[in-house]
């Protein structure tokens, strides 16, 4: 049912809202590209998470958005945040997060990367592999502490997501395989710098089925019990990882793959993969690092129609956001569901060809391959809104072609804050080195 989010709705003016606010009145004030962003829906989702896992048990993939504000808000529910690199460390200890609240994840930690995590005492640093082990034990014997480690370990599940996604595939670049397993704790066991408290098994993101989390925690919590016999001690901590999806089809559209449509709640998670621990390794804490399910729906992208033609037979719709903005729109084909602002209560019943701004033909927003179906007789200046943009849209953005990032608002309890500013042409050239003459 149109307005499909339970944060958007139709004002007299036939405007899209969002939480109430005129997206339209934004757009004017604000200019385009525009996102906007939903406290509530945010905090709706963060406790939803919380209520399935238990509070501490949640790490925010800051990957998702890793904007300041928004993680101050996070943090200010009480989550806990998971980083994948030195840049979203510093925003998370920026945005308040104690070191003791931060897990490291990544498949190429720097040194400076492994250094901080050592100096710092965070929760626990995730490996990818034994070599990895090795630098991390000589960083922390250098520095006389020890450091929180789990492996990383593929379950070899193939979600059925999109393929980029897809990391517990044995194939994939993540981690050790399930038979490696025992040797890498072997390993990890002489201590020595390092304290091998978990597991990490994140399998993919935007998983389309429950039974995929399920799967994936049986292959693993099977392997924990061989290596806890064989090597008689007791892990504490598994985690999980992120996936949960977001429903970004809002209606049957042909040639749109399943993972759109995936609908599963936190919950339903949390209990398959704690039944699965408990029948397989008893008492072990669970630990997720949702990242899209906690932003993914909480923001709308605005964008203000350029240009309009007809070219052969098809209508073409120009916008000012493009895969500079949208980059998964482009290289995963990702479906952003889209709507106008100006004109939200009208019926979306005439096909449109969507194209962005960039001087590169792949710069188009179809819907599984085809056309858009938005109101008759679009015109330049009116808006448009591509829905479920919070996830992974800021943190991709790019200044390719000439074309500054845009600003980011968050409507909070019926106010409106910038989150982050847009940038300047100066801003384009800030870094270039050149003579003046
Ligand atoms: C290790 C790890 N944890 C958590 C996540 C978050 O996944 P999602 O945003 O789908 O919840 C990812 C995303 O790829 C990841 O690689």
């Amino acid at each position: 049912m149109f307005p499909f989010n339970e944060n958007l709705s139709v004002n007299d003016d036939n405007h899209l809202c969002l939480d109430g606010v005129d997206l339209v009145e934004l757009a004017e004030e604000f200019g385009t590209p525009l996102f906007v962003f939903s406290e509530e829906t945010i905090r709706r989702r963060a406790e939803e998470v919380a209520a399935a896992f238990g509070r501490e048990n949640v790490y925010y993939a800051s990957k998702a958005n890793s904007n300041i504000s928004v993680l101050k808000l996070i943090r200010s529910l009480g989550l806990n945040v998971e980083v994948s690199s030195e840049g979203e460390l510093f925003a998370a200890l920026k945005a308040g997060f104690k070191p003791e609240q931060i897990i490291f994840n990544g498949a190429a930690k720097t040194l400076r990367e492994l250094q901080a995590a050592a100096e710092l005492g965070l929760h626990c640093v995730n490996l990818d592999s034994v070599c990895e082990l090795e630098r991390l034990r000589r960083v922390a014997r250098e520095r006389g502490v020890e450091v929180n480690v789990a492996f990383r370990v593929s379950s070899g599940v193939v979600a059925g997501t999109h393929a980029s996604f897809e990391t517990a595939a044995s194939l994939s670049k993540f981690g050790v395989t399930l038979e490696e397993a025992v040797e890498v704790y072997r390993e990890a066991l002489k201590g020595d710098g390092v304290n091998p408290i978990g597991v990490h098994c994140h399998i993919a993101s935007q998983v389309p089925r429950v039974e995929v989390f399920e799967e994936g925690a049986y292959r693993v919590s099977r392997t924990v019990k061989i290596v806890e016999d064989t090597l008689g001690f007791k892990l504490s901590e598994f985690d999980m990882g992120g996936g949960i999806p977001v429903t970004y089809a809002k209606e049957p559209i042909n040639g749109l793959p399943e993972y759109f449509y995936a609908r599963i709640k936190p919950r339903e998670v949390a209990e398959r993969v704690r039944r699965v621990l408990d029948e397989v390794l008893g008492d072990i804490r669970l630990i997720a690092e949702p990242g899209r399910y906690v932003v993914g729906d909480s923001a709308v992208l605005l964008t203000q129609v350029q240009n309009v033609k007809k070219k052969g037979k098809d209508f073409w719709v120009m916008i000012d956001a493009g895969f500079n903005v949208l980059l998964d729109a482009f290289s995963y084909k990702w479906y952003f569901h889209m709507v106008s602002a100006s004109r939200a209560g009208e019926e979306h019943n005439h096909p449109y060809m969507v194209g962005g701004p960039l001087c590169d033909g792949g710069d188009i927003l179809l819907a599984g391959g085809q056309h858009r179906m938005l109101p008759r007789d679009l015109k330049v200046g009116e808006y448009l809104a591509l829905l479920d943009a919070g996830a992974y849209t800021l943190e991709q953005m790019s200044q390719f072609n000439g074309r500054p990032r845009p600003a980011a608002l968050i409507v909070s309890k019926g106010k409106v804050k910038l989150i982050r500013r847009r940038e300047s042409l100066e801003d384009l050239v800030r870094n270039d080195c050149y003579d003046e003459t």
